[in-house]
């Protein structure tokens, strides 16, 4: 039990700083829920193909950006509706961001997409930021996506097991720099088993010894993959990174990393080249 002396002079220490924040109730917090509530407007509104879900939430002068470009939101895929097979979403509480991976297998209008949603320090969202691969993306097809997908398991990593955000970031950067750097694969934290999800195209075969190295590589003087954006969740350990894939028709690209145990276990790609086919 603390003394009232030392109860009043933690009271003391304290006072200064929450006089000069806004009361609590005015004070919205980046927390799980929150980051959820939003990612979850925003696959109302994609399903909608509408922003209503999402109006209360956005910042007045928000920004929508797809493959990589900023552009009219009702000109973009959030304004089409669409119906989701798959959504998993991970939440960057440090960064008050979220990745929201979607697979849509209608024929008519297939779709993969991964949404980063960046929010301001009053929780309102500051950014939509989407990579919409479809027909013509590389080794696109959203059924084979969604079947590979739904055999793996993204489950949270147990508490006293997870890497820092640090390491995470490391691992997703080192492997963006194997096109620019003949050293950065030996800083890859390469796990066994590892598959690689490259459009609809899976390295796995469901055996212990899948790895993730076929297809890497092996020219490491390529342009660089640049401009990259981040949402680690230490707690699924993993990490998205969105970037211009500079050797490959300056694609829009994004890549989302697993680790477990400091080991690098699944990799998803979506990669778009302007709306033509991806040609190496
Ligand atoms: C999360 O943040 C919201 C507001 O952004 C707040 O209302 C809620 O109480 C917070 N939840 C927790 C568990 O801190
Ligand atoms: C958007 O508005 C917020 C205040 O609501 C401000 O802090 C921020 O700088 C603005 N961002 C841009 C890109 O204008
Ligand atoms: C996608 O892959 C499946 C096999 O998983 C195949 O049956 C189908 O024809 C492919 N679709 C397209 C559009 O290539
Ligand atoms: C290349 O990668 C290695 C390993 O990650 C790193 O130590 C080095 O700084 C990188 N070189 C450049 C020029 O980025
Ligand atoms: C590696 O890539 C660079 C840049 O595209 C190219 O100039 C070079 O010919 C490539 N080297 C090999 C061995 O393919």
């Amino acid at each position: 039990m603390p003394s009232y002396l030392e109860s009043c002079a933690v009271l003391l220490a304290i006072t200064p700083i929450a006089a000069s924040l806004p009361a609590p109730e005015l004070m919205a917090s980046c927390n799980q829920t929150s980051l959820m509530n939003a990612a979850d407007a925003y696959v109302a509104a994609q399903t909608a193909g509408q922003l209503d879900p999402l109006q209360s939430s956005l910042a007045g002068n928000w920004t929508y950006q797809e493959n990589n470009n900023v552009m009219n939101v009702h000109n973009g895929v959030l304004s089409k509706a669409l119906k989701i097979d798959h959504r998993r979403t991970n939440l960057d509480t440090t960064s008050c961001a979220s990745y929201t991976e979607l697979v849509i297998t209608d024929s008519a209008n297939p779709y993969v997409i991964g949404t980063q949603i960046h929010h301001g320090t009053d929780m309102q969202v500051t950014m939509i930021d989407s990579i919409a691969s479809t027909t013509n993306s590389w080794l696109f097809n959203a059924s084979k996506t969604l079947q590979h997908v739904l055999e793996e398991k993204w489950d949270p990593i147990p508490l006293s097991a997870r890497d820092s955000r640090t390491v995470i970031q490391a691992a997703g950067d080192a492997y963006l720099d194997m096109w620019s750097n003949a050293t950065a694969s030996d800083a890859v934290p390469w796990g066994t088993p590892c598959t690689r999800l490259e459009g609809s195209a899976y390295t796995g075969s469901g055996k212990p010894t899948d790895s993730c190295k076929p297809g890497i590589p092996s020219n490491h003087t390529q342009a660089p993959n640049t401009h990259r954006r981040y949402v680690v969740d230490e707690s699924m350990g993993s990490v998205s990174i969105f970037c211009v894939w500079e050797h490959m028709m300056m694609a829009a690209d994004s890549h989302e990393f697993r680790l477990e145990g400091g080991k690098l276990r699944y990799v998803h790609t979506m990669t778009v080249c302007g709306g033509k086919p991806c040609k190496l």
